[in-house]
């Protein structure tokens, strides 16, 4: 099933006076519990193609399809409704929530935007999150500015499938943690996929990141799709002289895990 279709996408800016395109003619689709993954040079479109999915950004062209609805036509209580199934996790997680909220705010906010849960049962919903992205329930009353930046991506995690969603956007999500931290990261978005059906819209500039989570990959340069597969079968063999630069600039891909 094709939980997220893109076709034509288009976004124009003006730089110097002149209308440049950031995201050109870009199509692409993701199945339920599939990983795509956009990679590509900085200034190449990632950020702009994920504000747009999240309509975050209106494009300038193109269609959007979002669990088989046109998602660019909604508005109001239909977009809001459909919204819950699409959630996102950056790569600051500091910057998107209030540093001085508890985490159990955090948590709290989209149970209680969506009426998932009553005022009495949050709290038990709170603590499953917490539990389900392997943090400890009673984190639950710390500050977001008194965890770890890895604790505090994990509580974006919790927050992002709060409302069960089907899709989850996540922009250079792990490019801030640490190598290990990464790692069990990556495991956990995993083992959530696996587990509850997510497909997800990654966006890294790291290829051994790529290459251990995505099913397929898109590259792009400069807003235009110029690779596109089997996330392994480009990595192991780029066509494209961008996806040949990416390559060679990620020398840990030539051991065997990233
Ligand atoms: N609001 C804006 N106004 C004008 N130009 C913009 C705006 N947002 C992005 N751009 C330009 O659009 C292009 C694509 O930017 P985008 O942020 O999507 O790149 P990216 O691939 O995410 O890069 P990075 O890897 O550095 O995050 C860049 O040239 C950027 O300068
Ligand atoms: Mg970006």
């Amino acid at each position: 099933m094709t939980v997220l279709a893109v076709s034509d996408l288009t976004k124009r800016y003006r730089r110097g006076g002149k209308p440049f395109a950031a995201v050109e003619a870009v199509s692409f689709e993701i199945g339920q519990a599939q990983t795509l993954a956009l990679a590509g040079p900085s200034g190449s479109g990632k950020s702009t193609i994920a504000r747009l999915v999240l309509r975050l950004l209106e494009p300038d062209a193109g269609r959007i399809e979002f669990e088989g609805a046109d998602f660019l036509a909604l508005s109001g209580a239909a977009l809001r409704a459909r919204r819950a199934k699409l959630q996102m996790v950056f790569q600051d997680p500091l910057a998107a929530f209030n540093p001085r909220a508890t985490v159990a705010r955090v948590l709290d906010d989209p149970l209680r935007i969506h009426g998932i849960a009553s005022h009495t049962e949050r709290p038990h919903r709170i603590a499953a999150l917490l539990e389900r992205v392997g943090l400890d329930a009673g984190l639950a009353q710390r500050a977001i500015h008194e965890i770890s930046g890895g604790q505090r991506q994990r509580v974006a995690i919790a927050r992002a499938i709060a409302t069960r969603p089907s899709l989850i956007v996540l922009d250079e999500a792990v490019s801030a943690l640490d190598v290990s931290v990464r790692g069990r990261i990556l495991e956990l978005l995993l083992d959530l996929q696996s587990q509850e059906r997510i497909a997800y819209l990654f966006i890294s500039h790291d290829l051994g990141v790529i290459r251990a989570v995505a099913h397929r990959v898109v590259i792009l340069d400069a807003g235009r799709i110029v690779e596109s597969g089997d996330a392994r079968a480009v990595i192991a063999d780029p066509q494209s002289a961008i996806g040949k630069a990416l390559v060679a600039a990620t020398p840990r891909l030539n051991r065997n895990r990233p």
